[in-house]
């Protein structure tokens, strides 16, 4: 397949300034010369994004995703390199990127969608689609400066697809949007796959990215590290960033009036050793050590699983459980065993809790205390964040004897 982007060897270097006063009148004036400090956003980075593919950019913050992107949007020159692209490009790019904030919903339609490259005819003839697409009918007279930012990426979002574009650029605006909105733009990437357009999408959200990408390419400090089938490429970046964020420890915030609290969060494996790689159907065990200044009637202690946009996948306690002691006083361990963990390929975010029998009083909430990944195991499933673990039936049966 042709490719629709070609991206040869680019490398692109911010200019990071020291002076105080930044302008080049005022350096002047001071007869000072300009100090800065060369930083190398992208280095020497070559990928070809065939036609017709969805294609995501992964990689932590800092690491050259809207960079490239804005090269090949040619919003930013590459200093180094060669970007040869097919076809007409749209791009959504930054939050309001375009708008004006004065103007009205309306105004900006017009005027996006007139440097995007359609008539006013054409725009005439869309604006009803662009609008309801957005869902903003009832605030597209009002001045976009008062918009939200879900509202604000709606309407970007859809002037961008509404303008037929070959070439489709996204950068993390699935994340932004309402669960509705996030539904129809995953609609609309599969719509805009199946008529053969080009889309570029940059994005945290691993689970969306593995469901909507063909190939990933991964970048770190500005270099390329993997490309492949997105599966692969999320895999592997997960296994490395499991070793780094565990060793982090803690990083979410805590609080509680503290008679109770829970010392120390493991996870264990199989063996009951720490667990280090993590997998789909493993046997796992969340530990909680406490530690009682007091006697505590009735502790209820819990966990939530959350991926990283903050979607609760479980929280289960011991009340419900029916598990809670009388008492509870001193140092000891409370564990959660789960025999086989069906939560689908991703980042997990794990939170604890020790409350009273009331669920109303928090000795003890670390919130987002351990970040842990999990691996693509038994059952082989990545979408979504849980694994059924179904069996197929029936017609299926004869295809594989
Ligand atoms: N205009 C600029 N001037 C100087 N440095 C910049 C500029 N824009 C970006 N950078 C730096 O270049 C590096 C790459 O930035 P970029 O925005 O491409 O990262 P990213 O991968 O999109 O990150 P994120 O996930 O946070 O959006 C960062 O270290 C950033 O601080
Ligand atoms: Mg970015």
């Amino acid at each position: 397949m042709a490719a629709a982007i070609s991206i040869e060897g680019v490398s692109k270097t911010y200019r990071l300034y020291h002076e105080r006063n930044q302008s080049l009148k005022g350096a002047i004036m001071r007869r000072a010369r300009v100090r800065y400090e060369s930083f190398a956003a992208l280095d020497d980075v070559s990928i070809e994004i065939p036609a017709g593919e969805t294609f995501g950019l992964i990689g932590e913050n800092g690491s050259g995703k809207s960079t490239l992107l804005k090269c090949i949007a040619r919003i930013l020159r590459p200093d180094a390199g060669t970007i040869r692209t097919e076809g007409k490009i749209s791009a959504l790019l930054e939050l309001g990127a375009g708008f004006h904030p004065e103007l009205s919903g309306r105004d900006n339609v017009y005027l996006n969608g007139a440097i995007l490259g359609l008539s006013r005819k054409e725009l005439n003839s869309r604006f009803d689609d662009i609008v309801g697409f957005a869902g903003l009918e009832h605030f597209i007279d009002t001045p976009v400066k008062n918009y939200s930012s879900g509202m604000y990426v709606r309407l970007g979002f859809s002037v961008a697809i509404n303008v037929d574009p070959d070439i489709l650029l996204v950068d993390e605006v699935l994340a932004v949007g309402d669960e509705e909105f996030q539904r129809r733009c995953s609609e609309k990437f599969a719509e805009l796959k199946h008529s053969g357009k080009t889309v570029v999408i940059v994005s945290h959200a691993l689970g969306s990215v593995r469901n909507l990408c063909d190939e990933v390419a991964l970048l770190e400090h500005g270099k390329l590290i993997a490309t492949g089938p997105s599966g692969e490429v999320i895999d592997g970046y997960l296994s490395d960033v499991h070793v780094d964020r565990v060793a982090d420890g803690e990083y979410g915030s805590r609080w509680g009036s503290g008679e109770g609290k829970i010392d120390r969060v493991e996870i264990l494996g199989a063996n009951g050793a720490p667990a280090t790689d993590i997998h789909t159907g493993d046997p796992f065990t969340i530990r909680l050590h406490y530690a009682m200044s007091e006697s505590i009637p009735q502790p209820v202690f819990g966990v939530a699983i959350q991926t990283l946009e903050g979607f609760t996948v479980t929280g289960p306690n011991t009340r419900q459980a029916g598990a809670v002691p009388d008492q509870l006083s001193g140092t000891g361990h409370v564990d959660l065993r789960v025999d086989r963990l069906m939560l689908a390929p991703g980042i997990y975010d794990l939170s604890v809790s020790l409350y009273d029998y009331s669920c109303s009083h928090a000795f003890d909430f670390r919130h987002r205390t351990m970040r842990f990944d999990v691996e693509r195991g038994n059952p082989v499933e990545e979408h979504g964040v849980m694994a059924l673990g179904g069996s197929w039936e029936g017609a299926v049966e004869s295809v594989h004897p």
